[in-house]
Parts: structure tokens; sequence; C-alpha cells
């Protein structure tokens, strides 16, 4: 990691306002604890940020306001991008929207910091259209496992992941392979919240497969962080 010093000062609102077209990620709970985790991490002012997965740039647009020295956004999808930007440059804050997955991310690394929500609803079927954004496969673990497994290739000496998921996609899991690849990672914040539209509508097929109980209508996020040593 670079010199840099810390700072714990939270400058970005909670839930700034955002300009979100048809088809992008409606900023949620998820979204909003992931945030709240980056403001008390003691992020370097000064520090290369990676939002993963962006979205609307809810995230980007966060480090960008609590002092981080440069941040770059990846999404695979173009609206997502495209609302990126906007939300950033509206702002006068200088983000890099970039198209693209894990590679191109790491491609553009290292990082100090990464940050990740990423889709980790299970589905029955493959994700296609909006529910690309949180739909996730059989076990929700579809972009989770080449995350974690490929995170430590992202982050400079010293830097660390931030990551929200949900239980239902195994947080152990994600503990289990980020440690695999070099990181120590724990649980940092954890939080029950009622199910949105998405899960309450998958909620007979999750109940099925094993991954909630009979009646469940709450799910438990949690915020992972992984450190690279
Ligand atoms: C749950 S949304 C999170 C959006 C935003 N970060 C937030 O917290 O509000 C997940 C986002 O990941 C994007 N996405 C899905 N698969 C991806 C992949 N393999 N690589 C990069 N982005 C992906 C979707 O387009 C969507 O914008």
């Amino acid at each position: 990691m670079t010199a840099i010093t810390s700072t714990t000062r939270p400058l970005a609102p909670a839930r700034p306002w955002l300009v979100r077209p048809p088809g992008v990620y409606r900023p949620q709970d998820d979204t909003w604890f992931l945030a709240s985790a980056l403001r008390a991490s003691g992020m370097p002012s000064g520090a290369r940020v990676l939002d993963l997965c962006t979205g609307t740039g809810a995230l980007a647009l966060t480090a960008a306001m609590s002092g981080a020295g440069s941040v770059t956004a990846v999404d695979i999808s173009r609206r997502a991008l495209a609302a990126a930007w906007t939300n950033t440059r509206l702002r006068g804050l200088p983000v890099r929207a970039v198209r693209g997955s894990l590679a191109e991310a790491t491609r553009r690394g290292p990082f100090d910091v990464v940050l990740a929500n990423p889709p980790y609803v299970p589905c029955p079927i493959p994700a296609s259209g909006a529910a690309r954004a949180w739909d996730a496969g059989p076990d929700g673990r579809v972009v989770l496992d080449p995350l974690c497994a490929g995170a430590a290739a992202m982050l400079a000496p010293q830097g660390f992941l931030l990551l929200v998921h949900s239980k239902v996609a195994d947080v152990d899991k994600s503990l289990t392979r980020l440690r695999e690849s070099g990181l120590a990672a724990a649980v940092v914040a954890s939080r029950t919240v009622p199910f949105g539209p998405v899960m309450r509508a998958r909620a007979a097929f999750l109940e099925e497969a094993g991954l909630i109980t009979a009646g469940q209508q709450d799910e438990e996020l949690a915020v992972i962080r992984a450190d690279r040593p």
C-alpha cells in the first residue's frame, strides 16, 4: 500500500439520492449496510478503491466522498455503468466507470480497498435480464466463488475487501474460500432484515432447497472483511 493516513470521518450522506434507470439495482439494505461498514472501516485517506458490481455507483460514491484517492467502478451491465457514471459526475467525483467482471477489475488493480455487493440470491434457473443484478445460481454463489478465490489478486499488500451477502448464500463458505486464497477473513458486522420482494418471491424455492426454514420472512446480512497481509 502507498503511504496514506487514516481517517474515519464520515463525509458521505448515509443514503444519497441517485439516478436509477430501469433495470439497474435499486440500492437496498445490503447497499447501505456495506456503505456503513466502509465508513467504519478506517479506510485510509487516498486509498485506491474498487467498487465491484457497482450498480448505481452508490458505494463508489460513498468511497469517493469518504476520502478515497481514486475509485474504479466495475459492472457487467451497460445501464448500471451509465448510472454510476452519471451519479458520480453529477457530484463532480472522479470515478472511473469500467464495463467488465472480475478479470477486468483484476487487470485494473491492485487496490487498497475492494467493495463488493454481488448477486447472491439462490435461483433455480440461470439469471437473465434485470435479474442478473441479484440471481446467482442454485446456491447463490455463481459470482461469490470466483470473487472470493480472486480477491487476493485484486488487493495491494495491506489492502482489504469488504463483501456483503446474505447468510442464505453461505457466509462460512465465503470465509473458507477467502482464507484459502491467503486472506485473513472475518465477519465484521451482521444484521437481520425483512425479506425484500426478490426473497419473498423466491421463498418457496429457498424452503424446498433447505436454505431457509418454513415460514421464514427475514434474512441475516453479513459484512465480511478480508485483509491481505
Ligand atoms: C446486488 S447489485 C449491487 C449494486 C450496487 N453495488 C449496490 O450495492 O446497490 C449487483 C450488481 O452486480 C452486477 N453484476 C452481476 N454479475 C456481475 C459480474 N460477473 N461482474 C460484474 N458485475 C456483475 C449487476 O449488473 C448489478 O449491478
